[in-house]
């Protein structure tokens, strides 16, 4: 919903008054899939779908949430909020302002409203990017009235513990880092052992490219108890490896390194998981330096790998997904595509050539439609800024 709407929509529920609007981003990942969670490279950016909260203080202890999508409102007292981990919608808002209270933000009454362009299960990140709106919003008020600094990464942490301990998702940094620290115009080269990042400008325009997002529109079911099980198999790869080399994560082996020690791995499954993290690990690095370099044609080269890879040995990817990949490749003017997020449906990006846009979307609509029957949607991604105020 546009902002001037959403406004009124504010009114309507809440009554007049000042009404302020901050913004949590989805991401796409360009590449780095599941390495995350094993201390790993990633390299996603922050992009103009989002995640809008508007916010007003109230005199008393109360929040209450309402959504632009979803009827009634959920209510709760800030002096208790840490029976919500299960209710039906708003629990990511909740656990996220209990983490915050208990770190010792000031938190204050509010009445909330909720708006997401971010469609949802897409593997865009929308709980992210509400659970990092959430954040910012009760963060800024708190800076305000009691000078707590704002500090973007820790807020990403807050929202990642959010997720993890109160919705169950066994989740790591990227997709909170993403929309919390996104830049407008550059990926996030982040490594997650230990936080250290670097912004990476994407001029892919300039060079002659468009980044495309696929959503193959396949609705994702148990994505969670999936997405724990393949932590939980790089945990068992890592536990068998760590008396046999000296490695603070998973993620810190390098190729040759594996190579040498995968035979420690009892569980063939937790190795094929594995082999998957230390490649992809290493595909990313070596990706960022070539897009430094401006070859992009090697970026996608290696984008091609980490879908096969994800296909093939970590197995998130799934027939809509790979029948999505296999569409984008087949299309003239395609560079690079792969599945972007947890998997298991949601989005695959591409980068195609400008002039090749148009027919790329028909082409691949068609071809993707023909082999599933799900109609997908192509929206052109604009990588922007993360988490922040916005005034209009
Ligand atoms: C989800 C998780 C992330 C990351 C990706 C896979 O989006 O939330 O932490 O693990 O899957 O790369």
């Amino acid at each position: 919903m546009e902002i001037g709407l959403l406004k009124e929509k504010f009114c309507e529920i809440y009554g007049e008054g000042e009404i302020r609007v901050f913004v949590g981003p989805a991401r796409v990942n360009l590449i780095g899939e599941h390495t995350d969670h094993q201390g790993g490279y990633v390299f996603p950016c922050a992009i103009s779908l989002r995640s809008a909260c508007l916010v007003r203080i109230r005199s008393d202890n109360r929040i209450r949430i309402a959504a632009s999508d979803l009827p009634g409102i959920v209510e709760a007292d800030i002096s208790d909020l840490s029976g919500y981990g299960s209710i039906p919608w708003g629990n990511y808002q909740l656990g996220v302002a209990h983490i915050m209270r208990q770190k010792g933000y000031s938190l204050y009454g509010m009445d909330m409203l909720f708006d997401e362009t971010v469609p949802h299960g897409s593997g865009l990140s929308s709980s992210a990017a509400i659970e990092v709106a959430t954040a910012i919003s009760i963060a800024t008020i708190s800076h305000e009235r009691v000078g707590t600094p704002i500090n973007k990464v820790e807020l990403a942490q807050i929202a990642q513990m959010a997720e993890n301990e109160y919705v169950g998702m066994n989740c790591g940094i990227m997709d909170q880092f993403a929309s919390a620290m996104g830049q407008e115009g550059q990926a996030i080269l982040l490594r997650c052992s230990d936080l250290d990042y670097h912004y990476a400008p994407i001029q892919l325009s300039q060079m002659g490219y468009t980044l495309m997002i696929c959503n193959t529109k396949k609705p994702r079911s148990l994505v969670t108890s999936a997405y724990n099980q393949r932590r939980g198999e790089c945990d068992e790869a890592y536990a068998d490896l760590k008396g046999h080399v000296n490695i603070a994560c998973l993620a810190e082996l390098s190729p040759a390194q594996f190579h040498e020690n995968e035979k420690y791995i009892r569980n063939p499954v937790a190795k094929k998981r594995a082999k998957h993290v230390v490649l992809e690990n290493a595909r990313t690095i070596q990706a960022a330096s070539v897009l430094k370099e401006g070859n992009i044609i090697r970026f996608g080269e290696l984008m091609y790998a980490s879908h096969e890879s994800l296909r093939d040995l970590f197995e998130v990817t799934g027939e809509e997904l790979d029948a999505m990949y296999r569409a984008c490749v087949a299309q003239k003017g395609v560079v690079g595509a792969r599945m972007t997020g947890a998997g298991f449906g949601g989005c695959a990006i591409a980068i195609v050539e400008n002039e090749q846009v148009e027919a790329f979307t028909a082409g691949a609509c068609e071809s993707y439609k023909k082999q599933t029957g799900y109609t997908p949607a192509f929206y052109m991604a604009e990588i922007t800024d993360g988490a922040r105020e916005i005034y209009s």
